[in-house]
């Protein structure tokens, strides 16, 4: 009976604890050596650079709250799209109201600038951010139901170099994270008139073909036919050979506009993939759209995408200002740094660890660990009070640069040694110099 009554509260315990699907901690060290990409230490590498770059291209942080009215997604991404139709964590709060978890941040960044009149401050805004999103996804590699985004958008202006500016510091901070093979995939989808023309004759081709498209595809052909160019299925793929370029149907504005954007890739060394079957699941793009893909990564291989979204901020009830941006996934890039084996720092930054033995050498080296740290060096010490071994396992444990071990002979003496955990290479100084020595190591 006891036993029966402990498998079950066992079992409750086990049942009630575990983490939802699709998300995950992140930890100092992840246990398990397939989730290494999710250390916090590396996390924190990756938001420096975020922080570092996107400043050195003049763009500012900006925050919006994690959940919205959902008519702001329903009205931005699209109503049609696999975001709003099957994705958005969406609920009633307790006044009623339906409320949405940011799946994406652009549609906030713009709420934010119509709602505080942005555009009187400045004429330009050039805002970043790096905050997680929501969306109900079916599981898998590289798929998450929360995911993390650094973004940017840059509102205000219309022209190329714009674009350009955008799409080089996507790229180059991929590269400043030692990523390699990246390939990144241009495409201009034109104006909404162009569209309409582009949408009617992809139409005409595909409608012989409709009872044989896979399922999604069949029913994209009358809500949104030019999310079908983005379908993977082999049987889609064969009729979509038979379409012609979107490129074909773009006014004189839109491919000089395209043209502009090209060259100053090309000048600036940023190669890029012309990808006319490049579309982006979110609606309110036009002209310019882009993705930045890497090989380390399978079929979900997109690192950031963005693109040109001039007529979004006016559907919202602002005025017409024109607009561009991306959002790129810190799950994906840290995955791919790993594969590839880019540098990422090492979880523990403890220099020294400090072992004292008795009780009169633990005030002293308490003594020591605040100086060091006053002086901004990074140690810590043992206050486990347990034997030299285990204070060793520790010191190991956290993957201390340095170990000292102080007992009655070194307050004596005043001398300390100082091993070298890696090596194993041992060095006597005086307690006095640690704190001075250790700024230079
Ligand atoms: P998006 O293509 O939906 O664009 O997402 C941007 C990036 O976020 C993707 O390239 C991918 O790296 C990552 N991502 C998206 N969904 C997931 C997921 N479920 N799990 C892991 N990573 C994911 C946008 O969200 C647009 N707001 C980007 C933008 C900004 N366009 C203009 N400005």
């Amino acid at each position: 009976m006891f036993q029966y009554s402990y498998l079950f509260c066992w079992l409750l315990i086990e049942m009630s604890y575990q983490i939802a699907k699709g998300v995950f901690d992140i930890l100092p060290e992840d246990p398990d050596p397939k989730g290494n990409w999710r250390s916090s230490s590396y996390w924190q590498h990756v938001e420096k650079v975020i922080r570092e770059i996107s400043e050195e291209f003049g763009f500012e942080e900006i925050r919006t709250p994690l959940f919205e009215k959902s008519e702001l997604f329903t009205r931005s991404i699209g109503a049609t799209s696999d975001i709003v139709t099957k994705e958005m964590y969406t609920f009633l709060d307790k006044g009623g109201r339906s409320m949405t978890l940011r799946p994406e941040g652009t549609a906030p960044v713009m709420r934010s600038f119509i709602e505080k009149k942005l555009h009187l401050q400045k004429p330009v805004s050039k805002f970043y951010y790096l905050f997680p999103m929501f969306r109900y996804e079916r599981q898998q590699a590289g798929r998450y139901r929360q995911h993390h985004q650094f973004g940017v958008e840059a509102i205000g202006i219309a022209s190329p170099y714009q674009d350009a500016e955008v799409i080089i510091l996507l790229y180059s901070f991929l590269k400043r994270l030692g990523i390699q093979g990246l390939t990144l995939h241009l495409n201009s989808i034109g104006d909404e008139s162009c569209r309409e023309l582009y949408r009617l004759q992809l139409q005409n081709i595909l409608r012989p073909h409709l009872q044989e498209l896979s399922p999604e595809s069949a029913l994209r052909f009358e809500s949104n036919p030019l999310r079908i160019l983005d379908s993977k299925d082999p049987k889609d793929q064969q009729f979509l050979t038979k379409v012609p370029s979107i490129m074909d149907f773009l006014g004189k504005e839109e491919r000089t506009h395209f043209e502009t954007l090209c060259h100053l890739l090309s000048i600036e060394g940023v190669p890029f993939h012309i990808n006319p079957k490049l579309v982006r699941g979110l609606d309110y793009y036009n002209r310019t759209v882009f993705e930045v893909t890497s090989k380390e990564l399978g079929a979900q291989d997109s690192l950031g995408g963005g693109g040109r979204y001039d007529s979004l901020i006016e559907s919202l009830g602002g005025p017409s200002i024109p607009s561009v941006g991306f959002g790129a996934g810190l799950e994906r890039i840290i995955q791919t740094m790993l594969a590839q084996h880019a540098f990422l720092p090492s979880p523990s930054p403890t220099k020294l660890y400090l072992i004292p033995l008795g009780e009169e050498a633990k005030e002293k080296c308490f003594e020591l660990l605040c100086n060091l740290r006053e002086k901004r060096i990074p140690a810590q010490m043992d206050f486990s009070d347990k034997k030299l071994k285990n204070a060793m396992r520790i010191a190991d444990s956290i993957k201390a640069q340095y170990v000292a071990i102080i007992g009655e002979e070194e307050l004596k003496s005043g001398q300390i040694v100082l091993k070298e955990m890696k090596t194993g290479q041992t060095e006597t100084h005086s307690i006095d110099q640690i704190t001075e020595i250790f700024k230079h190591v």
